[in-house]
Formats: structure tokens, C-alpha cells, sequence
């Protein structure tokens, strides 16, 4: 089957990026993009390429070569279905806040509403394709619903995880390490599975496109996602103790990242992990494996979230300790806001959670973001619900220069690890703050020494 026509569902941080890649190396493929947000797609058409929604270094090239060539973003779902040959379904899936399953389950109230819409909408044969995270066993429930509400035309159902990050998406989507598809074994799951493998032919070689059963494609990404969480977890945990012992974590994390068996990537103790989808996939990990009654395997992965939570709590509640056990009123400067570094992202950020602890004890909290809004960062904590929204507004400061962020604050916490905080003229901001001036590198980016000769109270993680 020649593809010409594809569609996908969803035009955020995984839906834009995915697709903008597929029709810069697919030329003769018509992409097109649909969300319901009109505002997120207004954005991506904006013709200044600088106002896209979403930040990822070289993402405004790959857009601007591709769009209205063969890239379309566009609110028009219904069209988009019927002309497509694949239907990418890459809706939002986050923990459910409701009903059975609340604060563990994804909610698959998105992903059911566009099976259902593609069911109603097509008139002739699809491949439908999961490039949410979903739980697994999820493809049989969108079968289910296209085979039964449909208008007895063919679907083929998909299973191909993203596996790009943030921050590098654009890079991880040219050269991805593997690209998963799991399908039916039937002759139409293979020849569907096919298609979509000649898609990707176009730029990743053949021997890193995986095909599997969709079960275990869908379980891959999850379990990927489970692992990489629990590294960080693994060296945040070891980082408490470096700070008991003497240790150092960065010498740990070195000596033990030069075992070939056990790679030194993703071994960076920080003030824990955030993003999207770590805290979200192992929390529907841990739900899955407790309906199947597997009590032990659900613990074990749990830990790693009860592990994360305890070090953003274990750094603001070191802030407040090292600042003479109060912040009232002191101004506490966060470089840093999104999740990581090279995104607007800030879904689960760990400065949103120690943020909120340090305006419970009444401290101001300043932000400075290279990338984030004081819009974002106040809807970030008014969705915790800790306190009114006027409250939020009064105890956070926003600033467009990080100079002015630091002036006069007790204390500057590193939250994200932009590489431009590394650059700072640290003497100019030491002059410019309380005595004595603390510095918290939740990143642990900063050279300490260099900041305790110019006169600054350093803290870095696990040291
Ligand atoms: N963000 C990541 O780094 C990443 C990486 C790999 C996988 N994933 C997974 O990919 C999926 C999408 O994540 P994201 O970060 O792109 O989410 P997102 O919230 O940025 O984007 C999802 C988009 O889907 C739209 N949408 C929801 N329901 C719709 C509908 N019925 N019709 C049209 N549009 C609809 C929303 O308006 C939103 O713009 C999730 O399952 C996530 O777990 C994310």
C-alpha cells in the first residue's frame, strides 16, 4: 500500500515535532495535523516561525521547510480523518483525577473520543496507529470501539510508541536509536505493519525498525519510560547518602557509569524528575500490575515515585532549614522553571512542587525562565490547588532578566539546567543579593568552588 495521506490527532509536544520530521523526509506524504485546541493550532500556523507552541531546538527549520508544502495544521479533524490513510492518534493520556483508578490510571477519555470519531467519520479503510502512551491491552479496546460503532469499512490498529525527549526531540526523531511497531499477525496486520515500516524507511535504517506483537510494543514504551525514571530515582536515593557519608554523588556516578553493564547516561542526581509522562506511566504501570493482582511488582516500581517526591521535599525543606528555619518574607530567586533544559515544557516540573512548599512557609518566590511565562508558571501552581489564585499571584515574582531576579534575594535556587545560568557573571549577582547569599543547585551545573571564592554558601546535590 502507498501511503500518501496521513493524519494525526493531537499537535502538542509529541503530535507537532513527530509530524513535522515525517513530512520533511516524506515530501511525497500530505501530513496533516488536527487538534481541538484552536489557539495551539493558530500557533503553529503563525507565519512569524519564532511563535510555534512549542520550543525544541531546530524544530522551527523542519517546520518552516515542510509547512504548507506537504505539513498542514489544522482544526478541521473530520476532513483530516476521511482523507487519510493512517491515523495517527497522539492525544494527551494523563492520570486520571476521577473515579476508579483517580491519581494512578491513565484517562482514556481522549484517546476513546477519537476512536469514536474516527469510526463515525471514515468511509473507507484505516490504519489506526497508538503514538500516545498507552496501558497496555489498549489497541483491543480502540478495535473494539472502530469494529463495532463503525460503517463496515477495515482498521488496522498500530502500536508505535514515541520514545523522543524533550529538549532533543527534533534530533532523537532524525536519528532514533529504534522505532517500535507492533501489530496483529494476520496477513492485514502485516501488510499494515509494512506501511507504516516503509514510512519511516524513508530516513531510519531498516535494522532499527522493530516490529512486535502490539502487546509488547505497548508494554515497551511504558516499561522504557519505568527504567529510565528509575535510574534517576536510584541516584537521587544514593545522593542522600553521599551527603551523610562524605561521598560525593558525582564521583559515585562516575565510577559506577564506566561499568559497561551499567552506561553512564542518566545518572545525573538532580532535585528529582518531572515531565510529563515518568510520574504518569509508572503510576499506570503500578495500576496495571495491582489489577492483575501483582502486588510486589506494583511496590517495587511505586518506589521510584515515592523516592522522586521525597527530593523535591528534601530540597525545599533543605532551603528552609539552611536559611535559620524561615523564609517569611525573604525573596528565594528559582533559575529555572520548565521540567528541563531546551523546553517550554513544564508539565510535573520539580520548581512547581518546591515552589509550593516555600510559599507555605510565606517565602517569594522570583522566577526567572528563559523560556516560561509568569503566565505559565502561576497556572502551574493555581492547578495545585494549594491556595487562591490572588494568593499565587502575590507570593511570585517574574522577572525578564535574571539579574534583576537575583537582586536582593537570601537565596538562588537552580531548578532547570539551562546551560546559560553556567554563563552568568556570578560576581554581579553575588554584589547584588543578601548576606549571606546561598546558592541550591538542584542541577548540580554550577562550579561550586568558583561560587565559594566569590563568597556564596554553596549547595549542590548529593555532596
Ligand atoms: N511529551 C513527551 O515527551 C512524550 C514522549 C513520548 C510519548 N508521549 C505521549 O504522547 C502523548 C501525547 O503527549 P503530548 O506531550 O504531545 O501531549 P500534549 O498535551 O502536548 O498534546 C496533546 C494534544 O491533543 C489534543 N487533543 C486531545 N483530545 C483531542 C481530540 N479528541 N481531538 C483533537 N485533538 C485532541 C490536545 O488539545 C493537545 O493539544 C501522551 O500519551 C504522552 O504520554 C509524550
Amino acid at each position: 500500500m502507498k501511503i500518501t495521506k496521513i493524519c494525526c490527532i493531537g499537535a502538542g509536544y509529541v503530535g507537532g515535532p513527530t509530524m513535522a520530521v515525517i513530512a520533511q523526509k516524506c515530501p511525497e506524504i500530505k501530513v496533516t495535523v488536527v487538534d481541538l485546541n484552536e489557539e495551539r493550532i493558530a500557533a503553529w500556523n503563525d507565519e512569524n516561525i519564532d511563535n510555534i507552541p512549542i520550543y525544541e531546538p531546530g524544530l522551527d527549520k523542519v517546520v518552516a521547510e515542510a509547512r504548507g508544502r506537504n505539513l498542514f495544521f489544522s482544526t478541521d479533524v473530520e476532513k483530516a480523518i476521511d482523507e487519510a490513510q493512517i491515523i495517527f492518534i497522539s492525544v494527551n493520556t494523563p492520570t486520571k483525577t476521577y473515579g476508579k483508578g483517580k491519581g494512578m490510571a491513565a484517562d482514556l477519555k481522549y484517546i476513546e473520543l477519537c476512536a469514536r470519531q474516527i469510526a463515525r467519520v471514515a468511509k473507507d479503510n484505516k490504519i489506526v496507529v497508538e503514538k500516545s502512551t498507552l496501558p497496555v491491552r489498549t489497541a483491543e479496546a480502540i478495535k473494539s470501539i472502530l469494529d463495532n460503532t463503525g460503517n463496515g469499512v477495515q482498521f488496522q490498529i498500530l502500536s508505535n510508541p514515541e520514545f523522543l525527549a524533550e529538549g532533543t526531540a527534533v534530533e532523537d526523531l532524525l536519528n532514533p536509536d529504534r522505532i517500535l511497531i507492533g501489530g496483529d499477525s494476520t496477513p492485514e496486520g502485516q501488510k499494515a505493519i509494512q506501511a507504516l515500516v516503509d514510512v519511516y524507511s524513508n530516513w531510519v535504517d531498516a535494522d532499527k525498525i522493530l516490529t512486535t506483537n502490539v502487546w509488547s510494543s505497548e508494554l515497551s514504551k511504558l516499561t522504557a519510560n519505568a527504567f529510565l525514571a528509575q535510574r534517576i530515582s536510584s541516584i537521587n536515593a544514593m545522593s542522600e547518602l553521599c551527603e551523610k557519608t562524605g561521598a560525593d554523588v558525582n564521583e559515585v556516578a562516575k565510577a559506577i557509569g564506566m561499568d559497561s553493564r551499567i552506561g553512564s547516561k542518566f545518572l545525573k542526581a538532580s532535585v528529582g524528575f518531572g515531565g510529563s509522562c515518568f510520574q504518569k506511566d509508572i503510576l499506570n504501570l503500578v495500576y496495571i500490575a495491582k489489577s492483575y493482582g501483582l502486588n510486589e511488582v506494583a511496590d517495587y516500581w511505586e518506589q521510584v515515585i515515592i523516592m522522586n517526591d521525597h527530593q523535591k521535599r528534601r530540597f525545599s525543606n533543605n532551603i528552609v532549614q539552611t536559611l535559620y528555619n524561615t523564609v517569611a518574607d525573604k525573596k528565594i530567586t528559582f533559575l529555572g522553571w520548565a521540567f528541563k533544559k531546551d523546553t517550554n515544557d513544564t508539565r510535573e516540573s520539580a520548581a512547581i512542587y518546591v515552589a509550593d512548599d516555600l510559599i507555605n512557609e510565606n517565602a517569594k518566590i522570583a522566577v526567572f525562565d528563559p523560556k516560561v511565562s509568569r503566565k505559565k508558571v502561576l497556572a502551574d501552581l493555581d492547578y495545585l490547588e494549594t491556595r487562591t489564585p490572588s494568593s499565587n499571584e502575590r507570593n511570585v515574582l517574574s522577572f525578564d532578566s535574571p539579574y534583576d531576579a537575583c537582586a536582593n534575594s537570601h537565596a538562588i535556587a537552580v531548578l532547570t539546567e539551562w546551560d546559560e545560568f553556567i554563563q552568568y557573571d556570578w560576581l554581579k549577582i553575588y554584589d547584588s543579593m543578601q548576606k549571606p547569599a546561598f546558592v541550591f543547585d538542584g542541577r548540580n551545573i554550577l562550579n561550586g568552588p568558583a561560587l565559594e571564592a566569590i563568597g556564596f554558601i554553596y549547595q549542590g546535590i548529593g555532596s
